[in-house]
């Protein structure tokens, strides 16, 4: 134990004397002591199942970049949640990919109260009034283009987009929403929502604000989910954040809490731990992260090509998120998790 080290290459001293007598180890001996010492622990509750939708009756969809993920028509949406409720999870959250023909410059097939993504609200609700619903307001699946808001002149307009995402707000909220996560980065459209729900009496109904998104590579495949990768013309980096930057990413944050946001969204996950970590310091809010498309089919990928065991990176991302101060994960591996978990 004490043996002397050996004289040529350090100093003489016992590692005793180094660490005077202190070791780390000690707790890492057992699984029982690991258990005993653990700080963080991931659970069902901490998971959001992101869902993606396409219009019709019993049909589903894969999509190519996301192996293991489908889209599908709302009567199976709804069979998804019963599904996710069954293991537990508290809320889906959902993702339209609608007809091409319905996508214009305004994206205005998004202040049709029956559109794709209430209808799945509705029925999800019907069958599962239980679990919590939780509805993206950007105008992405429905513009012709791609992006998030109005395109005018090439450029996105910003308060005229705010104005019709109050308006999309306020539909979902009729539909079923629980729960509004405007994911577009425009500025202003936390208190606009808000006061458009008050308005209309959804005072109940809350905001994940997406605070902090990211103009991020991350989102690839989620481009093919719902369609949009050959829309999508220039990026979104004159209205999602510079990935460069983490103050800003406070100062937006403070914003969305000033305005009314009830949970701040940090997005995407993994690569943004210290944004999590930072938001969380400062305002102590709810805090999730976004497992985005890429994160979900890097792990995906690297696993059936046998480089690495999926299950084990699934895990430890997950718990990564929580121990950088999240309070829930939107994670397209919510389901296979949240099974892994219910195992004794
Ligand atoms: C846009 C939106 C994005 C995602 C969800 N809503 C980003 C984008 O397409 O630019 C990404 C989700 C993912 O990658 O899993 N409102």
């Amino acid at each position: 134990m004490n043996r002397r080290i050996d004289k040529s290459v350090l100093t003489g001293r016992t590692v005793d004397e180094i660490t005077g007598g202190r070791r780390m180890r000690r707790n890492r001996r057992f699984d029982w002591t690991r258990r005993l010492v653990r700080e963080n622990t991931l659970s069902v509750d901490d998971l959001i199942w992101p869902i993606f939708l396409i219009p019709g009756e019993n049909r589903s969809e894969d999509i190519k970049a996301m192996p293991g993920v489908e889209r599908v028509t709302p009567d199976l949406a709804a069979k998804k949640a019963e599904q996710a409720a069954e293991l537990g999870i508290p809320a889906i959250a959902t993702f339209p990919n609608i007809d091409i023909a319905l996508r214009d410059d305004t994206g205005s097939n998004v202040l049709a109260p029956d559109n794709l993504i209430n209808e799945a609200t509705r029925a999800i609700k019907k069958a599962v009034p239980e679990i919590g619903v939780i509805t993206d307001v950007a105008l992405d699946p429905f513009t012709s283009h791609g992006h998030d808001g109005i395109l005018r002149d090439g450029v996105i307009v910003n308060d005229e987009t705010v104005a019709q995402l109050a308006a999309a707000a306020v539909l979902q909220a009729e539909a079923g929403a629980d729960i509004i996560a405007p994911s577009d980065m425009m500025d202003g459209r936390i208190g606009a929502i808000r006061d458009a729900l008050n308005e209309a009496g959804f005072s109940d109904v809350g905001i994940m604000s997406y605070a902090t998104k990211y103009a991020s590579g991350f989102y690839g495949p989620y481009r093919e989910a719902i369609g949009t990768q050959d829309l999508l013309k220039g990026d979104k980096r004159s209205y999602y954040i510079d990935p460069a930057n983490s103050d800003e990413a406070v100062r937006d944050a403070a914003l969305d809490v000033e305005e009314g946001a009830d949970m701040l969204m940090v997005k995407p996950g993994l690569p943004y731990l210290d944004i999590v970590w930072r938001l969380k310091e400062t305002f102590g809010m709810p805090t999730f992260a976004y497992q985005v498309s890429g994160e979900y089919s890097m792990i995906k990928a690297a696993a059936q090509n046998g480089w690495l065991d999926g299950e084990r990176a699934m895990m430890e991302s997950l718990l990564a998120l929580k121990r950088a101060g999240c309070d829930g994960i939107l994670t397209y591996f919510a389901l296979e998790a949240a099974k892994l978990l219910r195992q004794p």
